[in-house]
């Protein structure tokens, strides 16, 4: 059987009507993003990408160190997606305020907000990176988009995807018929369907989190990663494994293809942040590929899809993947809430 590109994926969609013709256009556009940016990513140091932005002095808007990969990632989603009229305007981590579609150029009825390269503390040691991106749909009657038209809640996102810069690249997609993955085929320069319908097994021994911050969790969280921690004599009755990629991108792509649970919970180094991930182009994107996948994603108290955005930076605390491990988590902080009622 003959291989099935993303294109083709795209149209045998469409022709079910799960899609329009102008969705499908920005997918692909973002999709032949990721590749420039995937190239860029590959070179490395041979392409003097790796380190940091400006002379010290590039701080983004989440008040982050800039890596150069971050910039040239940034600049190739904005100018692939500027002129082919199917949006009305972007946002990214990168940039402080959404940017209309240039003057000049036809405006669409979506708006695309990403991270254009997630987990760029990677970039510099080798080690995996990616594109997250969300998908949303203008709201009616809206000529000039702006901040306000993004804030919508996760659930009515018509798309959502990342890309992972691994030992290969892989694009991960939902347009909310399930999730599913595609492998960029370097010599023929086309994303191949190689893992339709993604499931991840309901149950799961493995988590991720950054116990680095174990000491500033609040106490609903050090029970429930205490009961992990004491395996099968504990009150769970098994073993657990831990793994942690320091990429959202990474930690959630295991998760989909061979379950888990993975936590940036609420920490208390900075107790005015409410976690360090951020809904629109972060949680939201990965808690629809997730549930599109048979899993689910919370905030250890509230499913993450359900969330009314605020602004466009907003942080949440996440709780995502093997759907039995993230109700047990966030059963101990309703438990512990309910209790000091
Ligand atoms: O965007 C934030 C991010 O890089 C995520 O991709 C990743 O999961 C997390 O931060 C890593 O956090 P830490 O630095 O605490 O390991």
């Amino acid at each position: 059987m003959s291989s099935i590109s993303l294109t083709r994926h795209l149209i045998e969609a469409q022709r079910q009507g799960q899609l329009t013709p102008d969705l499908q256009l920005l997918l692909e556009v973002v999709a032949r993003a990721c590749k420039r940016i995937s190239v860029a990513v590959g070179k490395g140091a041979l392409g003097g990408v790796l380190g940091e932005a400006g002379q010290g002095d590039s701080i983004n808007v989440q008040g982050e160190a800039q890596k150069k990969l971050d910039v040239i990632s940034n600049d190739i989603l904005l100018e692939a997606n500027a002129w082919g009229g199917h949006l009305a305007a972007c946002a990214s981590e990168e940039m402080e305020h959404s940017q209309p579609i240039p003057d000049g150029f036809p405006r669409g009825n979506y708006l695309l907000v990403f991270d254009p390269l997630d987990g760029s503390s990677n970039i510099d040691i080798n080690a995996s990176v990616g594109t997250i991106f969300s998908v949303l749909r203008c709201p009616d009657g809206v000529t000039a988009a702006g901040d306000a038209d993004f804030l919508q809640p996760g659930h009515t996102q018509v798309a959502a995807g990342y890309c992972l810069y691994g030992p290969s690249t892989m694009l991960v997609l939902t347009i909310g018929h399930g999730t599913h993955a595609f492998t960029l085929d370097r010599e023929q320069g086309s994303f191949v369907l190689t893992k339709a319908d993604l499931r991840i097994p309901q149950e799961t021994r493995e988590f991720a989190v950054n116990m680095s911050n174990q000491r500033h969790w609040e106490p609903p969280m050090q029970a429930y990663v205490d009961d992990l921690l004491a395996g099968k004599d504990g009150p769970r009755g098994k073993d657990f494994n831990m793994r942690w990629v320091a990429a959202m991108v990474g930690d959630v792509h295991r998760i989909l293809t061979r379950g888990g649970i993975f936590i940036y919970p609420w920490d208390g180094k900075d107790p005015g942040k409410p976690g360090k991930l951020r809904l629109m182009y972060e949680a939201n994107p990965m808690a629809m590929l997730v549930e599109q996948a048979g899993g689910a994603a919370t905030t250890g108290r509230a499913r993450i899809l359900d969330l009314q955005p605020t602004s466009l930076h907003e942080r949440v605390p996440v709780f995502l993947g093997s759907k039995d491990e993230v109700e047990a988590a966030t059963r101990y902080h309703l438990q512990h809430d309910g209790a000091h009622a």
